[in-house]
């Protein structure tokens, strides 16, 4: 056989194995390509049915589906107290917890004027470890609570290493961000269950998406609180309890103060009122969100950040603050006090 006709026949071999691969590979990319295509419907759904239909008026009614009061936690300012509001504007009479007595008396005079429903307050301070929480219930027995809004949270005066955190700080975020939340829910959940309905909001914060240096503690604090509602939400849902995962990046509050860049609103950091009125319309609706579109685009993109790049943002952006407060506190600016 010639040279030339052996090369035909090797060349016909190769192309019929090659043609039965390259219909394997088609095979595999269109499955993958239709995988991809309905994730991408399944997920602009999802988006849209979260932060846009009900902004267009398909809000739920939240004293029907869940009960006349809802309680918040730190509801005298900054998250709390939007969101407290957003409440009242919707129809819900609101009880505010914190621990000064003439702000929480002028915030539910506010809330009850302007919105025209009940409200009530509990002075309380959180960081007294058990001390608060029998007076809480007391004055919680007779009230069909519909919804519990874990929102009381404290941070660092500003990010720093663990062992520069005084030790009464590591306390405080124990008890205001983590025994608050527990006890809270300990104290309302049974009554809910009796009623088969009610909905807890757990404020965590996207500081929990990863390990999050120089805000160590705070961040995993966080995470508590997300892992938590996400677990208590399999354990309750069947009993008609709505657990829900709020976990904003940044808004513009007292406790970012102390760095000009974070505390000024601005496109990725709303202000609270802002920030309370997209998170409250999507409660119900998903059991862990932002609660805010522009932040749901920052924590897709964190979540999918290799751990050690997040790290690297996270002590990059701290470094910042840090200098910023720091040369505040050199020209007598400092709106926080330095370790
Ligand atoms: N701001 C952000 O960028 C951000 C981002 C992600 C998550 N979060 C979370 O959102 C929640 C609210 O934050 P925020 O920025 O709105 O805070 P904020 O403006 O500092 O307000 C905190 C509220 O909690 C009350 N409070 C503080 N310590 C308390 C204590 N020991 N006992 C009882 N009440 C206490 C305060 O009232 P009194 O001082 O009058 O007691 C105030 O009403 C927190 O859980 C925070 O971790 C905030």
């Amino acid at each position: 056989m010639a040279a030339v006709d052996r090369f035909y026949l090797l060349y016909r071999e190769i192309s019929r194995s090659c043609s039965f691969y390259m219909e394997a590979l088609a095979l595999v990319g269109a499955w993958y390509t239709v995988r991809k295509c309905v994730s991408l419907v399944f997920d602009t759904y999802s988006v849209l049915r979260l932060h846009v239909i009900p902004r267009l008026g398909g809000e739920i009614d939240l004293v029907k589906r869940y009960g006349k009061w809802a309680v918040v936690t730190g509801g005298t300012d900054g998250i709390g107290k939007a969101y407290a509001e957003e409440l009242a504007k919707r129809g819900v009479s609101v009880i505010l917890i914190s621990r000064n007595k003439d702000k929480l008396e002028a915030v539910s005079r506010s809330i009850s004027e302007t919105y025209k429903v009940e409200t009530d307050f509990i002075v309380a301070d959180f960081s007294k470890g058990r001390e608060p929480y029998p007076a809480i219930k007391e004055a919680l027995r007779d009230r069909e609570i519909g919804i519990l809004v874990n929102n009381v949270g404290i941070f660092y005066p500003y990010p720093d290493y663990f062992t520069n955190l005084p030790e009464d700080l590591l306390w405080d975020i124990i008890n205001v961000n983590i025994a608050s939340a527990n006890m809270m829910m300990h104290i309302v959940l049974p009554g809910m269950v009796e009623k088969k309905k009610g909905a807890i909001v757990n404020i965590s914060s996207a500081s929990c998406c990863q390990p999050t240096p120089m805000m160590t503690i705070y961040g995993a604090s966080k995470a508590y609180l997300d892992y938590c509602s996400r677990a208590l939400h399999y354990e309750y849902a069947s009993k008609g309890i709505f657990f829900q995962s709020l976990t904003p990046f940044v808004v513009a509050t007292k406790m970012v103060t102390g760095s000009t860049v974070v505390s000024r609103k601005s496109f990725f950091f709303p202000s609270a009122e802002e920030y309370a009125s997209h998170a409250v319309s999507t409660l119900g609706l998903s059991m862990r969100t932002t609660g805010y579109w522009k932040h749901a685009i920052k924590f897709t993109l964190a979540e999918h950040l290799p751990e050690w790049l997040w790290a690297w943002f996270a002590m990059h952006f701290c470094r910042i603050m840090v200098k910023e407060v720091i040369r505040q506190s050199e020209r007598g600016s400092s709106k926080c006090p330095v370790y």
